[in-house]
């Protein structure tokens, strides 16, 4: 499937020995997949253990899958690596339906490093404007909100949030170690919006729910986009963290895995020079090791290292005499370039040569070009088979042999052949025979999400609202707050 360096005949000695050398450092085979899923198993049990692991394996409290009738009209919003979306979604009668307004504004680049209440009063400014475009303030009731805050957080209760620490590049003071709730609320209070936090929702947890709404065979919702993480449905009884709270043993839990945190002990995990370097210099040195390999932030910083460290070698292996000065800007490149990059349909990488051109000033020579390309390839095809063993560790956990998983992400969405690398890398992880590992059909497919963090996150807020109603209160702080944001008297 993947392109072949077309003229390896003819390839300078140099350049095709270092494509060989790239192609050993990171190329993941079978065996090693196996090995790595294996150690994945461990650690997700060992993260529902009171002691505890690297992986947090969060209890959501989102205790159940929607029934398709669920009602009612939901804000959301959605503060996720990249972008601030604020959706507002009515689930009608019909099972299985909804209607949705959305805005969406790019959460600029200073407040990801900035002080909290700057953060909080950015969300609730936005908040402000999306409602005024949309509503008569003054006339509307209260409105429930679920709030997709796709960060580790521990959770006591669905309402609440104690951040443990910031991913995905974020470096926000005074908000790790706090409950963001009431920070949140604060900045609603000061705008005096209508609004109630009903539910804190991870972005995994709402694409587990909103697939799970229109298609009952989803066992688990995954993320593949800035950062990389799965929620699954698992059983009270199995999470012995959550044991002293003697809930109903059959009672459904959604867990939030936070596997981006997975080998951080770096026991089996391939790390190449470059993965070690992008941990050394990101905000939080020592946490994410797996999601610093497979999701969409690193993916265009790992192609940049290693063309920087290729062209800093004593040979200058790449693009002699020319000023690498763009190539030099850490995180000047991201998977949009990569995606760029494996797309070019010509044999002569023709776009790819313009891409560089344009985007970084330098002209690199044609095998320079069959480099670039094997390299884009071989960063892309990494994480996907990579993420494929944690897909894989949470059915050989739940010993489920068949499942629907529910993906979003922009590297699931837009990476070219994302979805064929990991079929084919869950069908050598799983034994399947020949004729699986194509995606659908497969005993375990991964199939595109709803809108897990409009949806999702509505849904989750509803169910909340029906347990209030039902007096089924476990895991709910504020159970007079939701009364409130439903109108149930
Ligand atoms: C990071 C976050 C996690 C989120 C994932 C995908 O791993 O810690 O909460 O689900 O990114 O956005």
């Amino acid at each position: 499937m993947d392109a072949k360096v077309s003229s390896r005949a003819d390839c300078p000695d140099n350049i095709l020995d270092q494509i060989k050398r790239l192609e050993e450092l990171f190329t993941v085979e079978t065996e090693q997949l196996k090995a790595i899923t294996k150690h994945f198993v461990d650690e997700l049990n060992q993260g529902l253990t009171v002691e505890g692991g690297d992986i947090p394996m969060v209890p959501t409290w989102c205790m159940g899958k929607p029934k398709g009738d669920e009602t009612g009209t939901f804000l959301a919003i959605d503060m996720g690596g990249t972008n601030l979306r604020i959706c507002e979604i009515n689930l009608p009668e019909a099972a299985g339906a909804f209607e949705i307004t959305q805005s969406k504004y790019r959460l600029p680049e200073e407040l990801k490093s900035g002080e909290a209440n700057e953060l909080w009063d950015y969300v609730a400014h936005s908040i402000e404007k999306f409602v005024k475009q949309n509503h008569d303030i003054d006339e509307l009731g209260q409105l429930p909100l679920g709030f997709t805050f796709s960060y580790p957080v521990s959770q006591e209760s669905i309402d609440h949030g104690v951040l443990q620490r910031w991913t995905k590049g974020f470096n926000v003071k005074g908000v790790e170690g706090e409950d963001v709730v009431p920070q949140f609320e604060a900045a609603l209070a000061k705008r005096k919006l209508p609004i109630k936090l009903t539910a804190l929702v991870n972005d995994t947890t709402g694409t587990l729910i909103a697939s799970a709404y229109t298609n009952p065979e989803v066992q688990i919702g995954c993320i593949f986009g800035t950062g990389c993480n799965a929620a699954y449905m698992d059983k009270c009884g199995n999470i012995p963290k959550i044991a002293h709270l003697n809930l109903d043993p059959e009672i459904p839990m959604a867990i939030n895995c936070e596997w981006g945190a997975f080998d951080n002990q770096h026991k089996v995990l391939p790390r190449t020079s470059y993965d070690i370097i992008i941990d050394k210099a990101s905000p939080r040195p020592g946490q994410q090791t797996f999601e610093k390999m497979v999701a969409g932030l690193y993916l265009g910083e790992i192609f940049r290292l290693t063309l920087v460290d290729l062209h800093e070698h004593p040979d200058c292996l790449m693009f002699k005499d020319q000023a690498i000065t763009k190539l030099s800007q850490p995180y000047g490149l991201d998977a949009s370039f990569l995606s760029k990059i494996e797309v070019d349909p010509f044999e002569n990488l023709d776009e790819t040569a313009e891409l560089f051109h344009s985007t970084l000033d330098i002209k690199p020579s044609r095998h320079e070009l069959e480099l670039i390309r094997r390299l884009a390839e071989l960063i892309g095809t990494r994480a996907a088979r990579l993420t494929a063993c944690g897909i894989a560790a949470i059915c050989t956990k739940q010993n489920w042999t068949t499942a629907h998983v529910g993906a979003d992400g922009s590297v699931f969405t837009h990476y070219p052949h994302f979805k064929a690398r990991q079929a084919q890398a869950l069908k050598e992880i799983l034994d399947w025979p020949a004729n699986q590992g194509k995606g659908a059909g497969d005993p375990i497919e991964v199939v595109a999400a709803e809108d897990g963090s409009g949806v999702g996150a509505a849904l989750i807020a509803a169910l909340t609202i029906k347990r209030v109603q039902d007096g089924n209160v476990a895991g709910i702080k504020n159970v007079d707050g939701v009364r409130a944001a439903a109108g149930i008297a």
